[in-house]
């Protein structure tokens, strides 16, 4: 474990994100999708992007309240940042439509314009280029405060383009049970979903 905490700060020290594949294995997702499909609807809101969201899934079901206390992400968390109080896991859905642009997050964005966003994530399905994958610009905190925003902190794909090395866009694909380790605070955005479904947990790291 300790070698896996070195690297996991290291690489988000230098590219903004640390992933590990594996981490939960397939029973736990299947546990977790099974426990989020039997949530009734009235704890889900609609996203910025088109996609469904419980915001406080851990309050509601044992895997996400799992998720929210990992051990290992809090020590990353503790030694990553002062962004390192883990408030709550978010439950969330993102499913093709035809003719619909859904997304997780509304395009590239920051999180937050401060120094640190620490955010951890769980594929909770397998996710390829056309299920909606993370995406992040590598080295981007450097500059991201100097690129043109709009509302709610979000980036036209032209900016992208003109601030960003393409070689330093990073789409991650994983299988269910693939963990990400990020800082927010880096340009991302959740890939549009082409098609089926994406089912993720994401826990928000506040500032202690
Ligand atoms: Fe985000």
């Amino acid at each position: 474990m300790g070698i896996d905490l070195e690297k996991a700060l290291r690489n988000l020290r230098s590219d903004g994100f640390h992933i590990i594949s594996g981490y939960w294995t397939p029973l736990q997702c299947k546990v977790a999708l099974q426990e989020i499909q039997s949530l009734p609807e009235f704890v889900f809101e609609r996203g910025q992007g088109g996609d469904i969201r419980c915001q406080h899934s851990n309050r509601y079901i044992a895997s996400a309240q799992n998720f929210l206390n990992d051990q290992f992400i809090q020590s990353v968390a503790d030694q990553y940042s002062i962004c390192s109080r883990a408030n709550r896991v978010v439950a969330g859905i993102v499913k093709h439509q035809d003719g619909k642009k859904i997304d997780s997050g509304c395009g590239w964005h920051v999180d937050s314009e401060k120094d640190f966003q620490f955010k951890s994530f769980m594929y909770l399905t397998d996710v390829d280029t056309n299920t909606g994958p993370f995406m992040i610009v590598k080295k981007s905190k450097e500059y991201a405060k100097d690129v043109p925003k709009f509302s709610n902190l979000r980036i036209e794909e032209s900016d992208v383009n003109l601030y960003c090395s393409f070689e330093d866009i990073v789409e991650v694909h994983g299988q269910a049970g693939t963990l990400i380790l990020a800082d927010s605070t880096y340009i991302h955005r959740g890939k549009k979903i082409n098609s089926g479904s994406r089912y993720t947990y994401t826990t928000y790291f506040y500032e202690q």
